[in-house]
């Protein structure tokens, strides 16, 4: 059995409090993935000290010598690329063609990282004076409280730490309890690719110990998490209190739109990989499908019966479509809402709904591909985020229509159209209240050097991904200098030949 130990300061140490948790694969609950410290606010204390220290070398290192051991770190997940993916796909269950996109995220995300550290642009602007220059640089803020979950155990925390640690940040990283095998293999690679001493600690645990230690922490500087957006409203509530930084990327109730003029079998595909892909466990997941009247019947009956064929099952098989749900919690939270939506008004469950029989099913947290149709935006099935594989479904008069019910939601993250008529997706560009639209495509599949993030309640204003993750992780600071030898005084003294 592995066991494992917090990372403070440049070593691998026990918490405090000697107490463990175990790790156990979702697929197959038997398997013990690693035995991890059951950390507490004494811990955080420690890590958030040698973060502190680190921060005075680290803040003083050339960008672009940082951004070397950043490449480093891009070369060993490379290397290390089918390793980690297997473990993935044995600690949080998705197949492994998703667990290698979800290291391979990483892997760019470190290299735009590497990039990035020989450009890390300031502006320049004219003075209103003369013989006065007027320049801004960006700078590192102190130590992070990185805070990620489960669904991308490489890849979220990848956008968070490359660019908090190469804009001259340290970090303190508490992962999700579901994943902490593949964080700990991060934080490894970190360390051996030249990372020093306390620059990035890792503390295993609980949100209400670990996470709540870092949020009142008054040295530390930002809260960047990624999750629900009930915790991330009580995550700002409270490090709020403490004017911290705080970068939130929370929930979503995508909607893919098909129109009357769509391909089809193009739209086919997508919402098959949009709805179910990692079993509906994305903030970007396909969770509502609105379709035009005129190819209504027809198109729902080809998501169905393509729906039924997906192969659940252990995504180490490379021939398995979906894997299970992460948790009996979550798998619980999913039978639910099949109840809730089974007494919604109208709304009519077409397909799943349970958890699929058979031998090879009963040690695992697997459900069915299920879909309601008869959906309208007033249901819980329609508003509420069930992150499972549960597709509610819209039938729409028109365009017009189509964008109302897309928009009819508390969230704003991703949204698809599928049509052929470039005047409604451009329209459809322009109207959508979401922060990622997609043309012809499905509502997963950010790549990583565009912003990503979420208008309403999926965010707070960020964008992580690309140039716009270092607005988060840096402070602007402006710089006059005046080489007139005299006072000038802006807004008051007028230029004069
Ligand atoms: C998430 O679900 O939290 O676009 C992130 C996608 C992935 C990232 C998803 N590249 O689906």
């Amino acid at each position: 059995m592995k066991e494992y130990k917090n990372y403070i300061g440049g070593k691998w140490v026990d918490s405090v409090t000697g107490r463990k948790f175990e790790d156990r694969n979702p697929a197959n609950w038997d398997e013990v993935i690693g035995i991890f410290p059951k950390s507490n606010a004494e811990d955080v204390e420690k890590a958030v000290e040698a973060a502190k220290k680190a921060y005075k070398y680290w803040k003083k290192v050339p960008v672009p010598k940082r951004g070397e051991i950043v490449r480093k770190a891009a070369e060993l997940l490379l290397e290390r690329k089918e390793e980690i993916a297997r473990l993935m796909t044995r600690e949080m269950g998705k197949i492994l063609k998703e667990t290698r996109g979800d290291v391979q995220e990483g892997i760019d995300t470190a290299f735009y990282a590497f990039g990035e550290s020989r450009r890390l642009f300031g502006w320049n602007a004219p003075s209103e004076l003369p013989d006065k220059y007027a320049l801004t640089m960006r700078q590192p803020m102190g130590v992070w409280g990185i805070i990620t979950p489960w669904n991308f155990p490489i890849a979220i925390p990848s956008w968070k730490i490359f660019p908090a640690i190469l804009a001259g940040n340290t970090v303190v990283f508490k992962p999700a309890t579901d994943t902490p095998a593949c964080a700990a293999e991060l934080v490894k690679i970190l360390e051996e690719a030249g990372v020093p001493e306390g620059v990035v600690n890792i503390v295993f645990g609980s949100g209400s110990e670990v996470g709540m230690a870092l949020l009142e922490h008054p040295d530390i500087v930002g809260i960047s998490f990624t999750g629900s957006s009930d915790v991330g409203r009580k995550i700002a509530e409270i490090a709020g209190r403490g004017l911290k930084k705080i970068s939130l990327e929370l929930g979503g109730k995508n909607g893919q739109i098909v129109m009357d003029d769509a391909d089809l079998e193009l739209a086919l595909e997508g919402v098959i990989w949009g709805a179910f892909g990692t079993t509906g466990q994305r903030c970007t997941a396909t969770s509502r499908l609105i379709i035009h009247e005129a190819v209504y019947d027809k198109f729902l009956e080809m998501v169905v019966e393509r729906a039924k064929q997906i192969k659940i099952g252990n995504g180490l098989d490379e021939t398995v479509e979906m894997g299970p749900l992460i948790n009996e919690a979550q798998r619980e939270k999913v039978k639910m809402y099949v109840e809730i939506g089974k007494n919604e008004d109208k709304a009519r469950l077409i397909l799943g709904g349970d958890v699929p029989k058979g031998e090879e099913y009963e040690k695992g947290w697997f459900f069915q591909p299920t879909i309601f149709d008869n959906v309208n935006p007033s249901m819980r099935i329609a508003q509420e985020e069930i992150f499972g594989p549960v597709l509610s479904v819209f039938k729409v008069k028109s365009f017009e229509e189509a964008i109302e019910v897309l928009n009819s939601t508390n969230y704003g993250l991703s949204s698809s159209i599928y049509t052929r008529d470039l005047n409604k997706a451009m329209k459809a560009i322009e109207e959508i209240e979401a922060g990622i639209v997609y043309v012809n495509a499905p509502t997963i599949g950010a790549e990583c050097h565009l912003p990503f993030g979420g208008i309403k309640n999926t965010g707070n204003g960020h964008r992580e991904g690309g140039w716009t993750v270092y607005e988060i992780f840096t402070e602007w600071k402006t710089i006059y200098i005046d080489f007139s030898g005299k006072l000038q005084k802006a807004q008051i003294d007028t230029w004069e030949e």
